[in-house]
């Protein structure tokens, strides 16, 4: 059918919401975009600034004040046949995927402005439909409206070990306890904050793909399309 929606996947960091957001847009011929790269974005646009103090804390009302000197666009990478995340014109996608921001990104997340400016983006960029988009907070805030919905979840210690294999198989130097440190750390704050936390919304399908592999989950996904865009 010919059918555009939007289809939301949230869940715990490092759950593969990436890897299967993707394989679904590249199925359907849609838009992807990655939602936690713009927070990410955002906590380097601080480090680059001098926005956190010597103990790491992040000086807020210097970041929101900067809001509107903060530009995040998308383009395609045709030699590397990779989407890449820009911050003021420069590509940044490898910077933020850097332990650095990692570990400073879930308190950036945690306000209110510059969440409202990146929702404010997201969905403009969603408005013509036939996107799939990844994060926290995108079948609760950012698409309340989503046609389908995928919330995921994975055992901690097998999300630490996917994204510990991810960091080393890019020469990222690091110890695989810092990671489940950082990932445990992250969904503490992303599921307590007070503005948009974590949290699966009442309609959405919950995915626990622990003992599942990238295939097994396409299956999965497969028959909840099929029904979705005949509707
Ligand atoms: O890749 P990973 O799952 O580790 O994280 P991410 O999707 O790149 O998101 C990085 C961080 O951005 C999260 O830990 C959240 O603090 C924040 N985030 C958010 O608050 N809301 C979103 N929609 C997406 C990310
Ligand atoms: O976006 P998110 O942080 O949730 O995860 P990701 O960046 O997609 O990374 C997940 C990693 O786990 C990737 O290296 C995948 O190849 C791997 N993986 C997966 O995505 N799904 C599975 N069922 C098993 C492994």
């Amino acid at each position: 059918s010919n059918r555009k929606v939007v289809i939301a996947v949230d869940g715990y960091s490092s759950c593969g919401k990436s890897t299967f957001a993707k394989a679904i847009a590249k199925k359907l011929g849609y838009a992807y975009i990655d939602s936690g790269a713009m927070y990410r974005a955002t906590t380097l646009y601080g480090l680059q600034n001098g926005m956190f103090d010597a103990n790491g804390v992040l000086n807020a009302p210097k970041l929101i004040a900067a809001l509107p000197h903060i530009s995040i666009t998308f383009r395609f990478n045709g030699e590397k046949q990779r989407n890449e995340t820009f911050l003021n014109e420069a590509c940044v996608e490898d910077e933020i995927r850097t332990i650095a921001v990692a570990d400073k990104v879930s308190r950036v997340a945690e306000i209110g402005e510059v969440r409202e400016q990146m929702v404010r983006l997201q969905q403009q960029m969603g408005k013509e439909k036939g996107i799939v988009m990844d994060g926290r907070d995108i079948g609760t805030v950012v698409f309340p409206d989503a046609e389908f919905k995928i919330f995921m979840t994975a055992d901690p210690l097998i999300r630490a070990q996917r994204r510990y294999d991810e960091l080393k198989a890019k020469g990222e130097e690091v110890d695989i306890n810092e990671v489940e440190a950082n990932i445990r750390q992250r969904d503490h704050i992303d599921e307590n904050r007070e503005v948009s936390p974590l949290r699966k919304a009442s309609d959405a399908f919950i995915l626990d793909n622990s003992h599942m592999t990238v295939e097994e989950q396409m299956i999965w996904v497969e028959e909840h399309l099929n029904r979705i865009l005949s509707n």
